[in-house]
Formats: structure tokens, sequence, C-alpha cells
């Protein structure tokens, strides 16, 4: 059998027939098939920046991650009017609150109580020792009062409230959180 070409349309008509229902053998319209090889080319192209490449700005969930930590940043910075044991412990495992004390305490702090808190002029914030008082807010009224007969500075006209909650709360990131927060024999340190 050899395939019929309809005169007019140069279309032609295939040979098989089911059931009596025959198939032309049509030519894609190009426009059509741009679209079909364009959808191939770039569902590679997307495989490959989605789901193979670890690049931050692509890949979501570093991305939602740091984002919920800047909201919940946001509240707690709210929060600090009422600042409280509790209060410190959380800020303490929030990674942006941690960071900004970080930065406060290097700029600030690491000279005398060293850069791994382990003390040198200061005293050592990473033992279980607290000359001041083992109580999260102890430590905040003592870095903003400082002592000064043995020489800690007083931060709090220079750093103000907030600097001061999180700098804190970078110093406690450094222990576990004790069981009771406002009970006395927590401190216990991670190191
Ligand atoms: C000039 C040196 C110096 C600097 C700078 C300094 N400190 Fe101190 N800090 C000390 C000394 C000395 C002590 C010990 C006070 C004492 O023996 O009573 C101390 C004590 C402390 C304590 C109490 C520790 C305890 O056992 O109760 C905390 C908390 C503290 N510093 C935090 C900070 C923070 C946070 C900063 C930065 C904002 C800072 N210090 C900057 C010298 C310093």
């Amino acid at each position: 059998m050899s395939k019929k070409t309809h005169k007019k349309t140069k279309v032609t008509l295939l040979e098989h027939s089911y059931d009596g229902i025959q198939e032309f053998d049509q030519h894609l319209p190009n426009w059509w098939l741009i679209t079909f090889y364009g959808a191939m080319v770039f569902s590679v192209f997307y495989w490959f920046v989605f789901f193979q490449s670890n690049s931050e700005g692509v890949n979501n969930v570093p991305r939602l991650e740091s984002e919920l930590a800047r909201i919940e940043s946001a509240k707690l910075a709210g929060a600090i009017a009422n600042l409280d044991n509790d209060m410190l412990w959380k800020m303490s495992r929030n990674a942006e609150v941690v960071a900004s004390g970080k930065e406060t305490y290097v700029a600030n702090c690491a000279s005398c109580h060293g850069p791994e808190l382990k003390g040198g002029i200061g005293v050592n914030l990473v033992d279980d020792v607290w000359i001041h008082g083992p109580l999260a807010m102890d430590h905040y009224n003592l870095i903003k009062a400082g002592y000064a007969p043995k020489g800690m500075p007083t931060w709090g006209p220079i750093l103000g409230d907030k600097k001061i909650a999180e700098v804190t709360a970078f110093i406690l990131s450094h222990h576990a959180v004790p069981a009771d927060p406002n009970g006395a024999d927590h401190a216990h340190s991670q190191h």
C-alpha cells in the first residue's frame, strides 16, 4: 500500500486504519515545536539550578530560616522593655540576636574577656563561676552597670539596653539552658 497525499493540501494520509479511523501525517507547526523543545532545554537548566546547586540565592530553605530568625528577633527586640531571665535565655537561642551580640562582644569585650570568652584581664564567661550572681538578669545588670572596683566598665550609656541584651544572649549561647532559668543552680557551661 502506498501513502495517499491529498492533492490540494499536500497532507499525507497514513496507511494504518484503526476501526476505520485514519490519521493524517501532519507536520507540527514550528511555533509549537519551539515551545516543546524549549521546555525540554529549560527543564534541564531548571533542574541544575534549583536542585543541584546549593547557592543561597536560589535554595529557599536557608533564606526562609534567616527570615524567620529576623521576624523572631524583631519580636524579641520589642520585648526588651520587659526583659527577664526567660527572655534572655530565649534570645540566646535566636541566631540573629546571637550574631548581633557577637558583633558587640568582639568590638567591646573581647579585649578583656578574650576572643573565646575564657578571660584575660576580665573573668572567664564560659565557666560556671558567676561572681555577680548566676541569673541571666544578673549578667545583664552587671554589664549595664559595670563594676568599677575591679575594672569592668559601665556599658549602659555606651551600648544601650538592646545591645546589652544581645551581648548577654551571646554569652548565654555558650551555656546550656537551665531547667529553671529563675533558679540559682543553673549556669552549667557547655564547655
Ligand atoms: C577593661 C576590661 C573589660 C572590658 C572591656 C569588659 N569587661 Fe567584663 N569584666 C571585667 C572584669 C575585670 C570583670 C570582673 C569583675 C569582678 O571581678 O567583679 C568583668 C566582669 C564581667 C561579667 C561578670 C562575670 C561574673 O562572674 O559575674 C560579665 C558578665 C562581663 N564582664 C561582661 C562583659 C561584656 C559583655 C563586656 C563588653 C560589653 C565586657 N564585660 C567588657 C573587665 C572588662
